[in-house]
């Protein structure tokens, strides 16, 4: 499989979001990612159902949704109902991880779970088999352009070994400070999704720049 590449519309202009996503939906990217930030789990407050909604309208990508917020397991079906394909809670805001994995599975939407910056890939061993997707975060979840965690490196090998060993299929998304000069490696480390927000849209030519990342 070649590496997938999300866009992240943190950075985007939200003024003129509806061109944004005609860019993302013209450009090479495969999906596009959606951070929702409750200023709770992070300081950052993003958006909600409404702006998903009215993005759903204007895109056949899938939208992949990234959760950063408490008590995520209220919220399932509504994200469901806005449009979400797939859905990505972080493991330290589950207190009952399992049941909100099979819960987003049961309303027809992949499951992902996020792993912060300082919490070890061994938690994610029992769930592993369950889970469409792993979310390494490479940097502290809660705003975009920050620089990519060097420690990053080794839990992305871990995390390589841990699912090729259990015959899990899931995938590994890496979530911040991705751009031009370490995709490569990251992805000849066992990385298959990259979401990239500030390396596209402060780019001269944002469009140009996901062509340049799928093309590695
Ligand atoms: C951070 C968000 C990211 C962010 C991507 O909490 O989850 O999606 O926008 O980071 P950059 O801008 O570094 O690509
Ligand atoms: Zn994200």
């Amino acid at each position: 499989m070649s590496h997938l590449i999300a866009p992240s519309i943190l950075t985007a202009s939200f003024l003129e979001l509806g061109k944004e996503i005609d860019m993302i939906n013209k450009s090479e990217a495969d999906w596009i990612h959606l951070d929702i930030m409750d200023g709770v789990f992070v300081p950052n407050l993003t958006f909600g159902f409404h702006v998903i909604r009215q993005m759903r309208k204007i895109t056949d990508k899938p939208l992949d949704t990234h959760l950063m917020i408490v008590e995520p397991e209220k919220h399932l079906e509504e994200f469901r109902k806005s449009g979400v394909d797939k859905l990505t809670v972080h493991y330290e805001a589950c207190p009952n991880l399992a049941e909100t994995v099979r819960a987003i599975k049961s309303l027809g939407m992949s499951a992902g779970v996020a792993i912060s910056p300082d919490t070890p890939t061994s938690v994610l061993a029992d769930i592993l088999p369950e889970l469409d997707l792993v979310l390494n975060m490479t940097v502290h979840p809660g705003y975009g352009a920050q620089k990519f965690i060097k420690h990053s490196w080794e839990k992305i090998r871990q995390l390589r070994q841990m699912i090729d060993n259990s015959g899990s299929n899931a995938i590994i998304q890496i979530d911040g400070g991705v751009g031009l000069g370490n995709i490569g490696g990251l992805r000849d480390a066992g990385v298959d999704c990259f979401v990239v927000g500030n390396t596209i849209f402060a780019s001269d030519d944002p469009y140009e720049t996901i062509t340049q990342l799928k093309s590695l």
